[in-house]
């Protein structure tokens, strides 16, 4: 299923605002766009004391309505990959209800890891129906910044260090939720790249790279999918925070992109009531400081013109029109988490799964050959769906690696044992502070490798946990954190056989891994059914088909911002205090903090690794199967539209299995400094033993531009275009050149 873009948005604009003339027949309007004259009769009828009423936090997860006029409260929910449990009103503690346990999805980077626009649908038709049942109105996702820095605490929780992955799977997200009435908000616009300091930092990035990189996912969901929500970012860019940046909120988002929806600020992110009235902010969340009285006196103080406080009621009210309120008595009356939402977890969890080698075909397991096997490792019976700071999932349950394996194996001859191997870092660790990357726990150590040694196969699930990788502050490190890489040599030399699970959200330094291990599965943060995705393709009862959304590099020094010293800015590697002010209520007004200085431009992730010719340890792209598939009869053609690009793609292994082509433009004769190559379309299709089928991949040109500084525009370089098909960004099979005007 391939969901088609809704273009309306920017039709909408035009046929609405520049002619009272009726839209032709054929022309969708957007939902946003349908209610403008009731909404004209709202806003009239109201007193300014019940206008600036809605442009608050009522509580820490709804904005006003206004009841005499039957306009419903918004009501919010994290986000982005489950509903989050029901909060008492004014503080983050939980209610206790005993309906609102949902479905826990795979975390973002797992998503992205299908490549699968189908998937991303799905997943926000899921959240869309869990809120619904909850009564929420907006999503708090989806999570759609780039992943700049390997250490990013939220890598998780965002999709790609790639732009047209994250854009494509940003809007089938939006369109999946949005289509079954929910609306998204898309996070966190814009530039919110690392978590240290993200409450205070200015990121300096030069327009190029903001417009080609950090940008279009979410331009591509307003535009494309009509999302109806955009979340502010804590942190400043040129200056200016993202929550009173005219040239974010004003300039780009609304009048580039048409965008008609509200924007809400994150958590605690408002600074100063006129700057942020002024400059596009609709809602400040969760409180009132800024946007309660305060702007009541600077609209009644002449300030803040009344037309300003009109235009922000009219963008909460076309969302709160284009989604219908659920009235309170029918929300929390059923378990939030419901079995299709369980199933669709299950599917992106299936896809997501990235074979990283497979050396003598270890995978899949025979558990006619290896009979005795060790499970080692704290994450095979930990659940990833709290942890950290942040949004988490109060979810109706977790399969864990261990749950899944035994399923699976129960009734067989084989005989599973578990080993711990290593201490889990803990909750109490992160807040004060301990560093994870330290030695190995002997006493597990040992307890491991005499298992291993009595097994005649090992399965060491490893990485990182939720509160390694969490909200609010970046890792230190990617090597493998509480001795996993000590712990790791000891079990090799105790036994070769060891396939390592990495349950992770992010990139891991693997050389001990790599050498240590003949096969290699990253199963990230994988939700609800993760355990059980894990055994079946452990098991081979499916295909490994994830393809990974980001590189894994060699060393951290070689990722691009700690190549040039930009990252860690002032050696400040403390943790992001804005969590902890709101909480005690003591915001920071006009905090200053460190530069973030994006000086590698738009050589981000792999564009930078293979542009500068940095070997890395796992490229973006690569995932490997238990089949085989081979590329062939790559035709081009291109008008003045599109490239078409069309391919044969064949099954030559035993099993059936799935293939992500992925497909890459280099221009040789650019006059424009450019990255070696970038996606620019991928499909994931799926074919039996012995199948082949014609891939077919359109790619319209305007993906080609560059952004053109002087000309503050996009621009389409003429000539020629190479086009490279192939399962990864370093396995390049078919090419081809072709000229475009
Ligand atoms: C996060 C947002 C989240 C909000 C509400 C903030 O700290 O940055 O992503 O939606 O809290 O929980």
């Amino acid at each position: 299923m391939k969901h088609i873009n809704k273009l309306f948005t920017a039709l909408g604009i035009t046929l609405l605002t520049a002619c009272a003339q009726k839209p032709s027949e054929n022309v969708q309007v957007s939902p946003l766009m349908q209610n403008e004259d009731k909404i004209t009769d709202l806003i009239s009828r109201m007193t300014l004391e019940e206008k600036v009423n809605m442009l608050h936090g009522k509580h820490m997860f709804s904005s006003a309505g206004v009841e005499r006029l039957g306009i419903a409260d918004v009501k919010y929910a994290d986000g982005p990959f489950g509903i989050r449990e029901e909060m008492e009103p004014h503080s983050w503690n939980s209610i206790g209800l005993t309906t609102d346990s949902a479905t826990f999805f795979p975390t973002g980077s797992a998503l992205a890891a299908t490549w699968s626009e189908d998937m991303a649908y799905q997943y926000g038709m899921g959240m869309a129906k869990e809120a619904r049942l909850r009564g929420k109105d907006m999503i708090l996702g989806p999570a759609i910044n780039i992943q700049r820095l390997p250490t990013g605490g939220r890598t998780y929780e965002y999709l790609s260090e790639d732009p047209i992955l994250s854009a494509a799977l940003a809007v089938q997200y939006t369109l999946g939720a949005q289509d079954n009435g929910a609306a998204v908000c898309l996070k966190h616009y814009a530039l919110n790249n690392q978590e240290n300091d993200r409450g205070s930092i200015d990121v300096k990035v030069s327009p190029r790279a903001m417009r080609e990189i950090y940008l279009p996912p979410f331009e591509a969901a307003v535009k494309e999918a009509d999302a109806y929500g955009v979340m502010a970012a804590y942190n400043k860019v040129e200056g200016y925070w993202c929550s009173e940046n005219g040239m974010l909120l004003n300039e780009i988002l609304r009048d580039e992109w048409g965008f008609h929806g509200m924007v809400i600020s994150d958590w605690g992110g408002v600074h100063n009531t006129v700057n942020a009235a002024m400059n596009g902010m609709d809602v400040e969340m969760p409180g009132d400081r800024y946007f309660g009285q305060a702007l009541l006196d600077s609209v009644k103080a002449g300030v803040v013109p009344e037309s300003v406080i009109d235009s922000k009621v009219r963008n909460i009210l076309r969302v709160r029109l284009a989604v219908k309120a659920v009235p309170e008595e029918e929300a929390n009356k059923m378990m939030t988490s419901q079995p299709e939402q369980q199933q669709i977890a299950y599917n992106v969890a299936s896809k997501s799964i990235v074979l990283l080698k497979n050396q003598n075909e270890l995978l899949p397991i025979q558990t006619d050959k290896y009979k005795k096997i060790a499970v080692i490792g704290d994450n095979a019976v930990r659940e990833q769906a709290l942890g950290g700071v942040g949004a988490g999932v109060k979810t109706l349950y977790e399969v864990t690696p261990l749950e899944g394996l035994l399923k699976q194996l129960s009734g067989t001859d084989a005989q599973v044992e578990w080993a711990q191997g290593y201490r889990a870092f803990s909750k109490h660790e992160r807040e004060t502070r301990v560093s994870p990357y330290t030695k190995a726990d002997p006493k597990l150590m040992s307890e491991a490798v005499q298992l291993a040694k009595n097994s005649d196969l090992v399965i060491f699930v490893a990485g990182d946990n939720r509160e390694v990788e969490t909200e609010g502050s970046d890792r230190k490190a990617i090597t493998l954190p509480m001795g996993q890489d000590e712990l790791l040599k000891a079990l090799a030399a105790a036994n070769p056989n060891i396939v390592t699970v990495l349950v992770t959200g992010g990139p891991l330094d693997l050389r001990v891994v790599d050498q240590a291990s003949p096969a290699i599965l990253v199963s990230w943060f994988n939700g609800t059914e993760g355990g059980n995705a894990l055994a079946d393709v452990l098991l081979g009862k499916i295909s490994p088909s994830g393809k990974l959304p980001f590189t894994f590099p060699i060393r951290l020094e070689d990722s691009p911002a700690y190549s040039l010293k930009v990252y860690p800015q002032d050696e400040r590697q403390k943790q992001d205090d804005i969590f902890v002010n709101l909480v005690d209520e003591k915001e920071t007004d006009q905090k200053s903090g460190p530069t973030a200085d994006y000086a590698e431009g738009i050589f981000v992730g792999y564009r930078w690794y293979d542009t500068k010719h940095v070997p890395v340890q796992y490229p973006f792209g690569h995932g490997l199967s238990y089949t085989t598939f081979n590329y062939s009869d790559l035709q081009v053609k291109a008008d003045n539209e599109k490239l078409y690009v069309e391919l044969n793609l064949s099954n030559t292994g035993k099993r059936s299995g799935e293939e992500v082509v992925q497909i890459y433009v280099s221009r040789p004769d650019s006059k424009i400094e450019r990255p070696l190559k970038e996606l620019k379309g991928f499909q994931r299709v799926a074919l039996q033993a012995d199948e082949s089928k014609s891939v077919k991949i359109e790619i319209p040109l305007e993906k080609l531009r560059h952004w053109d500084e002087a000309a503050n525009d996009w621009k389409l370089e003429p000539g020629a275009v190479e086009v490279q098909a192939g399962g990864s960004s370093q396995d390049i099979k078919l090419n081809q050149t072709i000229d475009i005007k």
